[in-house]
């Protein structure tokens, strides 16, 4: 059977700045805390870094017009803060701003949409040395950037993501340490999570101020698909702690203007949240226009047996240190079914429960997936070509989940591969492919695998064939 997505329906890929640009020491560029982070030995596999990750910096006009011959209608980046503002604060540097308005320009004039994403985890590194996200400082710092590349890309840029799944930048950056800047601590990732929060409703503020009133102002979750590994009141409580530090923590505020009351009394022996000021949560409140979701694979929980350790697995990478402050004694479970390459579980069911349950929880809010895809083991053949079936079953079992969803009464308005090329995964370096292009890192070739064929004719047609 062949599904048709509704017309208009937006189809495109996403990057982040770190993961493709290279270039890291280029045109007045400071380092982030990825830089940082990557170039501190055993932080990445491999040592690897973002210096030159898919050297994009210099290769855009290539990149775009593969993008356009693959059918792409849009296209979701980021900016690296610290390209635009050295030192994460004062003055714009006007090389990093045009580099900006290049990659748009081209986008543009090849027809791909622009989406574009303020904040995908490269905080300035002079922002870390004042405290980093766990102060509110850097929450203001925030806004006064997101004014700045809005006055410069405003007037042809239409689509706008404050943060790229704050959890992470909270979580993993503050707490499991597994992610830049890598502290591992308790208290701070709560911190952290209010003031990207604040960061987002500050930045939201700023946005509308500067930009025109087509505008679209989102942000990027990555809410967890949470499920406990039995119905005993234990687990089904393990489910709500983490329900509440990789849900609620970010949907209360934005979507209620409210934080839990049950992460407040699991994390009362942390903190008596009085880092919340007044008047926070009616900034973090800020209306959104659509709201992206990030969806790989769903979380299976218990209550941490007292005879052995909590199991630190989340998917994320190993970590003698939680990311789940108060609710360290949570067990995760390896959910039955195919792995792709991250050892992450191939579940669409996953994907069609999220978009159901932000129906609900943001009704008349329109909803983007604006990440979702698989790392795979891919090679070239003897002859050069890619075969990537596993990516394309995927892919195909997502799209129907969301077609599913839409069924349903999603108001689910585009989809954003994540990625379109092979690209620097974070602390697994280039050891894990995520793209439909393959990149050969030693020279830059970019070779599309089966599945950008596959996916191109599905941005083209707007139909999957089941
Ligand atoms: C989420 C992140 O936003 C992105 O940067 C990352 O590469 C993918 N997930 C895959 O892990």
């Amino acid at each position: 059977m062949t599904l048709t997505f509704p017309p208009g329906f937006l189809w495109g890929s996403a990057a982040a700045s770190y993961q493709v640009e290279g270039a890291a020491q280029e045109d007045g560029r400071t380092p982030s805390i990825w830089d940082t982070f990557s170039h501190t030995p055993g932080k990445t596999l491999g040592g690897d870094t973002g210096d030159i990750a898919i050297d994009q910096y210099h290769r855009f006009r290539d990149d775009v017009r593969l993008m356009s011959d693959l059918g792409m209608a849009a296209y979701r980046f980021s900016v690296s803060w610290s390209r635009v503002q050295p030192t994460g604060r004062g003055p714009a540097v006007q090389r990093g701003l045009d580099f900006y308005r290049s990659l748009v320009d081209e986008l543009l004039a090849a027809g791909i949409q622009p989406a574009l994403t303020l904040y995908h985890w490269d905080l300035p590194q002079e922002l870390e040395n004042t405290g980093g996200w766990p102060e509110r400082e850097t929450a203001e710092r925030f806004a006064e950037y997101a004014g700045i590349v809005a006055e410069a890309l405003g007037d042809r840029v239409e689509f706008w993501i404050t943060l790229n799944e704050p959890w992470c930048s909270a979580f993993l950056g503050y707490g499991s340490g597994v992610h830049a800047p890598g502290r591992t601590e308790r208290l701070a990732p709560l911190r952290a999570a209010h003031h990207l929060n604040l960061a987002h409703g500050l930045g939201a503020q700023a946005l509308r101020a500067a930009l025109p009133a087509r505008a679209q102002i989102a942000i990027s979750l990555n809410p967890a698909v949470v499920r406990p590994l039995t119905q005993q009141p234990q687990d089904l409580d393990a489910q709500r702690r983490i329900d509440a530090l990789a849900n609620r923590v970010f949907s209360g505020p934005l979507l209620r203007g409210a934080y839990p009351s049950d992460l407040i009394a699991d994390t009362a022996a942390i903190t008596d949240w009085s880092f919340v000021r007044d008047g926070d949560l009616a900034v973090i409140k800020h209306p959104l226009d659509a709201l992206g979701i990030n969806y790989y694979t769903p979380s299976l929980v218990s209550a941490a047996t007292s005879d052995g350790p909590a199991t630190r697995n989340d998917g994320h990478g190993a970590s003698e240190h939680s990311p789940w402050p108060g609710s360290e004694r949570v067990a995760f479970h390896q959910t039955p079914g195919e792995r792709t390459e991250m050892g992450w579980t191939v579940d669409p069911t996953g994907l069609h429960e999220l978009l159901m349950r932000y129906t609900r929880e943001a009704p008349g809010v329109p909803l983007y997936i604006t990440e979702n895809g698989a790392a795979y083991d891919d090679k070239p053949d003897a002859d050069g070509v890619v075969h990537d079936p596993e990516r394309i079953d995927y892919l195909r079992a997502h799209l129907a989940a969301a077609h599913r969803a839409i069924a349903d009464g999603a108001d689910l308005r585009g989809y954003f591969l994540w990625s379109l090329m092979d690209n620097f995964e974070w602390a697994y370096g280039y050891s894990k492919r995520f793209g439909a292009v393959y990149v050969d890192y030693a020279t830059q070739t970019r070779v599309p695998k089966a599945s950008a064929h596959w996916y191109g004719q599905v941005a083209r047609t707007g139909e999957v064939a089941d």
